[in-house]
């Protein structure tokens, strides 16, 4: 009983998840806080202060599937909340986010960076 119980919610909270993505990647477009948001789990790594997790990349490839699949004005949004996010940060910081989709396995559709021109991307 209480192993069932604990199995159903452990159902629960993947199911949650999946719905909070399933409307993320079906939303016609997405925030910037909704991105951030969602990269949340990868901050300790950025800040240097805890290993890689599986659960960041995880993240780190939903957003780029979000972003490579989406439009270019999803692809120049995401740039924009990238920017923001590395504009105030650390060299530290900005060279681990740069490195970030590399370490994951993914190529970032857009450069990352405190000067890029995310009106150029496409
Ligand atoms: C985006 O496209 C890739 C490759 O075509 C695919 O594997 C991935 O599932 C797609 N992601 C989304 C969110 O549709
Ligand atoms: C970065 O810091 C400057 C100066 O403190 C501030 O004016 C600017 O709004 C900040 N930018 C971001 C994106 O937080
Ligand atoms: C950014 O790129 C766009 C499109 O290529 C261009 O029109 C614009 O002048 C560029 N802005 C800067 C600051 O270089």
């Amino acid at each position: 009983m209480a192993a069932s119980s604990m199995a159903l919610k452990l159902a629960c909270g993947v199911l949650m998840c999946m719905v909070a993505y399933a409307s993320l990647a079906h939303a016609a477009s997405f925030t910037c806080k909704q991105m951030l948001d969602t990269v949340a789990p990868c901050q300790p790594y950025l800040e240097n202060a805890a290993p890689l997790t599986d659960t960041c990349c995880s993240r780190v490839k939903f957003l780029n599937n979000l972003a490579t699949n989406g439009t270019t004005a999803d692809r120049q949004k995401a740039c924009k909340c990238v920017k923001g996010a590395v504009a105030n940060s650390t060299d530290s910081y900005l060279g681990l986010a740069q490195g970030l989709p590399g370490k994951c396995g993914v190529t970032a559709p857009y450069p990352i960076g405190r000067t890029v021109n995310c009106t150029s991307v496409q």
